[in-house]
Order: C-alpha cells, then sequence, then structure tokens
C-alpha cells in the first residue's frame, strides 16, 4: 500500500506517494526528476546513485523512502549551478574527467562530502573515500587530479 511522504531535496520540500520499501533513488528520478543519480547496479556496488542525506553519503537505490524522514537530502544538481559550480564539478570540467559520464554522479557527490569534513585530505585518504565507486571508463587517475584540483580551490 502506498503512503505519502514529505521529503526536503535540494532546499525545497516535495511531497511522493509511494510504497515504503520504494527506493528513494527512484523517487528522486521518476517522481521529482532529478535524472543526477543513476541506477547503475541497484546494489549498493557502483555508487552511481549516490546523493546527501545530511550532508553524508548514502548509496540511494538501496535506501527505502521511508527511512528518509526530514533530513535534507542534496542531489548532484542541489551541489552547484551551470553558473555557479561547486569546485569538484569545476575541477571535474578543468581536468575533463568524463568519459561516457555514467559514474561521475558518485564519484563527484562522495568527493565533496570529503571535502566538507577534510579540506586538505592526503591521496590515501583521498583513495580511502572513493572506495567501492566503479567507472568502467577507466578514468581513475584523472578523478584522483580534479579532486586534488577541488581541494586546493576549497583551501
Ligand atoms: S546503483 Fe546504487 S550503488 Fe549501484
Ligand atoms: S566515465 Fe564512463 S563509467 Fe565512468
Amino acid at each position: 500500500m502506498t503512503e505519502k511522504f514529505t521529503l526536503n531535496v535540494n532546499g525545497k520540500t516535495q511531497t511522493v506517494e509511494a510504497d515504503p520499501d520504494m527506493p528513494l533513488l527512484y523517487a528522486l528520478r521518476n517522481d521529482l526528476g532529478l535524472n543526477n543519480p543513476h541506477f547503475g547496479c541497484g546494489l549498493a556496488q557502483c555508487g552511481a546513485c549516490t546523493v546527501h542525506m545530511d550532508g553524508n553519503v548514502i548509496r540511494s537505490c538501496v535506501t527505502p523512502i521511508s527511512s528518509v524522514g526530514d533530513t535534507k537530502v542534496v542531489t548532484l544538481a542541489g551541489l552547484g549551478t551551470p553558473e555557479k559550480p561547486h569546485p569538484v564539478q569545476k575541477a571535474y570540467v578543468e581536468e575533463q574527467v568524463p568519459q561516457c559520464g555514467y559514474c561521475i554522479n558518485g564519484w563527484v557527490m562522495t568527493a565533496a562530502a570529503l571535502l566538507e569534513r577534510n579540506k586538505k585530505p592526503t591521496d590515501a585518504q583521498i583513495k580511502d573515500a572513493l572506495t567501492g565507486l566503479k567507472c568502467r571508463c577507466g578514468t581513475h587517475m584523472a578523478i584522483m587530479r580534479a579532486v586534488k584540483r577541488a581541494a586546493t580551490m576549497m583551501g
């Protein structure tokens, strides 16, 4: 049976009617039209669906909508705008990271959360934070350069 859920997404309050077990990812993409979090594996294995909940990275493909409550959800679209990109978004463009781009949401959202709590991460800390994200196009070296570039911008 469906229920109504009030979500705070990218600073806006919006209501979604859904089965309580429905993944947050489906609400974001299908109900709210926010297509940056991608469906990759659906099993918490790739990170393509990553969003922030109260500043923490979560995998929205395995997060039931009923568990979101009044936490503040931020998607890639809420991180920055084309006119005023987040430093990580700016650095990804400057380092020309994306190939197919399918995975990028997860890397950017995870790097942004890392730099929020650690402005000067070491290479090891960056690698540790990004563990578990997958890129089939092999952009890993460019991603490292972009995260370090973003850290410099924010430092
Ligand atoms: S789609 Fe969520 S982790 Fe892969
Ligand atoms: S850029 Fe294609 S999967 Fe990462």
